[in-house]
């Protein structure tokens, strides 16, 4: 009886100790062979309760050996799957944000802090809110600026070529005072190279109240650039785009001898960062708002080129290619 409460008890950590265990009880040589021998000598009246006990002893060392193997065998698959359950964990790779969306949540503080909110508008435009209502009429020769890809036309729908069409349909939505940024996607069916892609990100400002001049615009965009680059200097250079008057290309100084104060060091000379001008008043008329009564400013800035210069990045391919020996370098940044 003992012997059954000890084959009860009986723990393994391996096979071999359920081995020894089975070869103990249920062996050729083992426990109960022996007192299967020894039952011939009980006397008669005892061989009952004898009998009863070895095969209770037989049966509980049979299933001990059959559970204690299966359990065994469990857990080493386990292992076979998982391997080692107790050792160290791996580090968790952590993922990094990419350049476009470190750059436009920076340029998005930036603009902020000074009042402005964020709004957004489809990629997939009709003609008026990339064209016709920024002042392109059909057939208006400064449409071919922009090349475009077509989804449709008659009535044309487009890819945008610009973040200027978010500008209409803010306006369309929203009385003055307007002060709002749209960042996002565009299209322009260019060759690509190590410069242009054909498609690629803009951010698009609009400010328009009453007695808004030329001057806040150009506050506004040093206010900008020295947030975005440290000190730095811009120049408006005239230009034209049919949707301001007058209007100027936006350009930054880079590449200036005191490299600790400039954020932006390699290169040489004025970088080109987008568009600007004061909204002609064709378009506010369009938007149904009154030019007798407001004015305004717009630009728009290529995030793309931002990154590419404060991140020195030399090919506009890498920013829409996903390798990771590329995204992976900024995992440091914000
Ligand atoms: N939409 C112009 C472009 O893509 C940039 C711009 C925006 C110019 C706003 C003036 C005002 O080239």
């Amino acid at each position: 009886k003992a012997l059954i409460d000890e084959a009860e008890a009986f723990k393994a950590q391996s096979k071999d100790e359920v081995e020894a265990f089975r070869i103990k009880y249920l062996g050729s040589k083992g426990l109960l062979r022996e007192f299967y021998g020894e039952l011939k000598n009980v006397a008669n009246d005892q061989k009952k309760e004898f009998g009863q006990i070895i095969n209770k002893l037989k049966t509980t060392a049979e299933d001990k050996v059959n559970t204690l193997k299966a359990e065994l065998e469990s857990t080493e698959e386990v292992k076979g799957i998982y391997g080692d359950l107790s050792r160290p964990g791996e580090p968790v790779q952590i993922g990094a944000r990419h350049p476009i969306s470190i750059v436009k949540n920076q340029i998005i503080d930036i603009f902020s802090r000074i009042g402005f909110n964020v709004s957004e508008g489809p990629e997939i435009e009709d003609d008026w809110h990339n064209f016709t209502a920024l002042n392109l009429p059909e057939y208006h020769p400064a449409r071919d600026m922009q090349d475009t890809f077509f989804i449709q036309t008659n009535p044309d729908i487009l890819l945008r070529t610009h973040t200027s069409s978010v500008q209409v349909r803010y306006m369309e939505n929203n009385q003055p005072p307007i002060r709002t940024i749209s960042p996002g996607r565009v299209y322009r069916n260019e060759a690509i190279s190590a410069r242009s892609h054909c498609f690629f990100h803009q951010l698009e400002g609009l400010y328009i109240d009453k007695d808004v001049s030329f001057a806040d615009l150009k506050q506004t965009l040093q206010h900008f650039t020295s947030e975005m680059f440290g000190k730095s200097e811009i120049r408006l250079r005239p230009s034209y785009f049919p949707f301001t008057e007058p209007s100027a290309e936006i350009d930054v100084y880079w590449g200036l001898e005191t490299e600790t104060d400039y954020k932006i060091t390699k290169g040489t000379g004025w970088l080109e960062i987008g568009g600007c001008g004061m909204v002609d008043p064709n378009v506010l008329t369009n938007c149904n708002i009154d030019p007798t009564e407001y004015s305004g400013f717009a630009f728009g800035v290529g995030i793309d080129r931002i990154a590419m210069l404060l991140h020195q990045i030399g090919d506009i391919r890498l920013l829409s290619e996903n390798d990771v020996r590329f995204l992976e370098q900024f995992k440091s940044a914000l």
